[in-house]
């Protein structure tokens, strides 16, 4: 990424969750209670253009907008545009730097899709901004960045393939870093059953997730999770790697349903796609299920067998579309593209 000029932009990917971040042991920085493991995706993306200008160019601050497939510009929502200017103080803060932004953004995939976009805008919107007031920050202040956004997860959207957020005792806020690269070819099947915003967002999620019964537990769980997912990633061993991350997800939705007041984000359909994937399996597919903070099923499968995937989950009457994604490469400048033309 080699780009310089006022006005950038940049697109950046979503990531699937093996080892769950969820709880916030502290807010303001977002900070999670131990290390997380995710695999960057190609497919689902947002693309970002940010125009930085002298803060008087802008005296109502800063202008974020959404751009349509048709290149429309629309005002983003207050809530929206709220998160995306606290994003850019912090960005001005941390740089030091007082221009205000133009930003248009967009996701590949239908934003009534239910897929979690904020990992994926919010590292493009870091990035993007950085680059537009001529800055070429590194990976690790770029995660760090894209981490206080509030998003937690967009710290590991900055790097691609394999990635680890550590969050050791002693060094709770380390930038996410590469375990490896993109060369396993794993693919994400998903399962859409929702595409409605969830009723409980992630963020006051992590706020419950200490108060659940079962959060304390998890914590125990977690240091030997970690190595297991590490070794299969090291050794491309999806047997290893799949069952850890259906106790994961499972785990993830315990203590979201029994947090103080508890949360429900699986659907009946979620529970007829796992059982599906199970089904799968002893038909001799390999393929693992995981979720994140919603209602939808992601599928983890060699991506030799992802069409096998595909069309055994568009057969369920509850799932309402598929999306076929897998292992990418991380963010990138995309030359040519101006959403604020
Ligand atoms: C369940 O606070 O990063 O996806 O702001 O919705 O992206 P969003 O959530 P964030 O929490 C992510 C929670 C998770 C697990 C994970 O990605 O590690």
């Amino acid at each position: 990424m080699t780009e310089t000029r006022d006005r950038v932009t940049v697109s950046s990917p979503a990531n699937i969750a093996f080892l769950k971040y969820w709880g916030t042991r502290e807010p303001r920085q977002v900070l999670p209670y131990h290390t997380s493991i995710s695999m960057t995706l190609e497919e689902c993306r947002s693309f970002t253009t940010a125009h930085a200008l002298p803060a008087e160019a802008l005296p109502n601050g800063d202008q974020i907008y959404l751009a349509g497939d048709d290149g429309a510009l629309t005002l983003a929502e207050d809530d929206f545009r709220a998160r995306a200017r606290a994003h850019l103080d912090v960005v001005r803060e941390t740089t030091g730097r007082t221009e205000r932004f133009r930003v248009a953004t967009r996701n590949s995939f239908p934003s009534a899709a239910g897929m979690a976009s904020s990992a994926s805008g919010f590292s493009a919107l870091a990035i993007a901004a950085t680059r537009a007031l001529g800055l070429e920050l590194g990976t690790d202040q770029l995660s760090v960045l894209a981490r206080r956004s509030g998003s937690g997860s967009a710290a590991r959207s900055v790097v691609g393939g394999f990635v680890e957020w550590p969050a050791e005792p002693g060094e709770p806020s380390a930038p996410a870093r590469q375990l490896a690269d993109a060369s396993w070819q794993l693919a994400d099947v998903v399962a859409v059953l929702e595409t409605g915003p969830k009723e409980v967002s992630s963020r006051e999620g992590h706020r419950r997730a200490p108060s659940s019964p079962c959060f304390e537990r998890r914590l125990e769980l977690v240091p030997e999770r970690l190595a297991t997912i590490r070794r299969a990633i090291e050794t491309r061993d999806l047997d290893l790697l799949g069952p850890v991350l259906e106790a994961e997800a499972i785990d993830l939705h315990a203590i979201a349903m029994t947090s103080e007041p508890p949360i429900f984000y699986w659907s009946p359909g979620s529970v007829e796609v796992l059982g599906s994937v199970r089904t799968l399996r002893l038909d001799g597919v390999p393929a693992w299920s995981t979720m994140d903070a919603g209602a939808n099923v992601h599928v983890l499968c060699p991506r030799e067998v992802e069409g096998t995937v595909a069309r055994r989950l568009e057969e369920i009457p509850a799932v309402v579309r598929v999306i076929r994604d897998h292992v990418g490469e991380g963010p990138r400048v995309e030359d040519g593209l101006d959403l604020l033309a």
